[in-house]
């Protein structure tokens, strides 16, 4: 490693000799420019959010940190996502990555955040502690032609900067019934509107309207070649339902001579739903990856949701000691009258009732699977003796979903 060096970008320059790079590893994908819209637009990220390693005055190997915030419930918590993840080919294999990885890692942990999160490539980040927890990369398709044809009072017109805080009061409401979600700030809103781009990709967005005014949109982009038009995202208030709003869609597809309608929603979302119901294709997702930074943080800062949950069973008022045993280390927790009182942290700890392999266990906190399957999938992950009841009840499964916030 002798040569190389870690670095933030401290001028023009600098930032210059990273996008350089992104452009020899990514090539045609653009990332120079979804990388420049965060160094441009982005109101929080500053240059300690990027990450390289040079040789020399050449930058080498770089990724960036999105800061955002996610929720679990109604528990805040903040994320560190991981994003332009690259190294230049002739630099490949002698451990740059791990370089960044390890600085992300403790510039995330010295600032507080709860999660390290990626929507990256198979397998690789594996090796740094992360693990497939929160469904990604949706897709719902159909003709056109099997969408019943429908009348409706709703039509399309502009969004304005005036219509974001009533999209983003409609867009959380219709994030309820995602366990993990994502909150867009204000500010990203209106970046995300300025810029036109939503994630990675240009997007637009019609608002949809009722003789009442406002009553929610979607962003949308279209794909020429496979005329289709794709929505990105979706959020109407109770007023308008999946059938009247397939019917504006059908309306402006055909306008603007498209055939197909492809939602990248989730398979959850009502609209996807009714879409499945008339025989639309779907897909198998992807997944976030995610990683925990401090275990035993993160259960306390999530009791108010689990004891809600307890609250909401039959185990309401429960008192218990529970000894999560997650072989390397152990997690006590205390609750007295269905509230967690205590949480600690402890080393060779011999009761085993609770056996959890911490990396299986994200997907059990995130609802991503619940403890049968995880039972099912890992022999290092189980529960004994009759506590399962009340893990389900802490547990359980519920799907998640990230509206980009960037
Ligand atoms: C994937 C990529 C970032 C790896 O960068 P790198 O600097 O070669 O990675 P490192 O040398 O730090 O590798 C760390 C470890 O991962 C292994 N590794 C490297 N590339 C790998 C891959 N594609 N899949 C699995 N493991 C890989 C290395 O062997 C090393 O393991 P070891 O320490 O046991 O030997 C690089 O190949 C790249 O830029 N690819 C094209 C862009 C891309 O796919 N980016 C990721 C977007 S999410």
């Amino acid at each position: 490693m002798k040569d190389y060096t870690f670095a933030k970008p401290e001028s023009d320059g600098e930032f210059e000799a990273l996008f350089k790079m992104m452009d020899a590893v990514f090539g045609e994908e653009d990332v120079r420019s979804i990388t420049r819209r965060f160094v441009e637009h982005h109101p929080v990220m500053n240059k300690e959010h990027f990450f390289m390693v040079k040789k020399g005055e050449k930058v080498v190997a770089g990724l960036l940190l999105i800061p955002q915030v996610w929720k679990l419930g109604d528990v805040e918590l903040k994320v560190a996502e991981m994003g332009c993840v690259g190294t230049d080919p002739e630099h490949r294999r002698i451990n740059l990555q791990r370089v960044l990885n390890n600085e992300f890692d403790e510039y995330a942990k010295q600032h507080g955040f709860d999660l390290c999160a990626l929507a990256g490539i198979p397998f690789f980040y594996r090796q740094f502690g992360y693990q497939y927890a929160v469904q990604l990369n949706y897709s719902t398709e159909i003709p056109l032609d099997k969408i019943p044809e429908k009348e409706t009072e709703f039509r399309i017109g502009d969004f304005t900067d005036d219509h974001i805080d009533k999209a983003d009061i409609i867009l959380r409401k219709s994030q309820e019934r995602y366990l993990v979600h994502s909150v867009r700030s204000q500010e990203i809103w209106e970046m995300q509107q300025k810029t036109g781009t939503y994630g990675a990709d240009p997007f637009q967005t019609a608002g949809l309207f009722h003789e009442n005014g406002f009553v929610g949109y979607y962003r949308y982009s279209v794909d020429q070649e496979k005329k289709s038009i794709k929505i990105k995202e979706l959020a109407l208030d109770e007023k308008i339902s999946p059938e009247d709003l397939a019917g504006v869609i059908v309306k402006h597809a055909s306008l603007l001579g498209l055939t197909t309608v492809n939602t990248g929603l989730s398979h959850q979302d009502e609209f996807s739903k009714f879409l499945i119901s008339l025989g639309a294709k779907t897909n198998r997702p992807y997944a976030w990856q995610v990683k925990i930074l401090d275990l035993t943080k993160f259960l306390a800062q999530i009791s108010p949701v689990l004891e809600l949950r307890i609250k909401n069973s039959e185990f309401k008022g429960v008192s218990k000691e529970l000894v999560m045993n997650f072989w390397k280390f152990a997690i006590k927790m205390e609750f007295q009258d269905g509230k967690m009182t205590d949480i600690e942290k402890v080393y060779g700890e011999e009761d085993r009732t609770i056996g959890w392999n911490p990396y299986a266990f994200i997907q059990l906190a995130l609802g991503y699977k619940d403890r049968k399957e995880l039972e099912e999938m890992y022999p290092d992950f189980r529960v004994r003796g009759d506590v399962g009841g009340l893990i389900d009840v802490m547990f359980p499964k519920q799907p998640g979903y990230i509206h980009y916030c960037y």
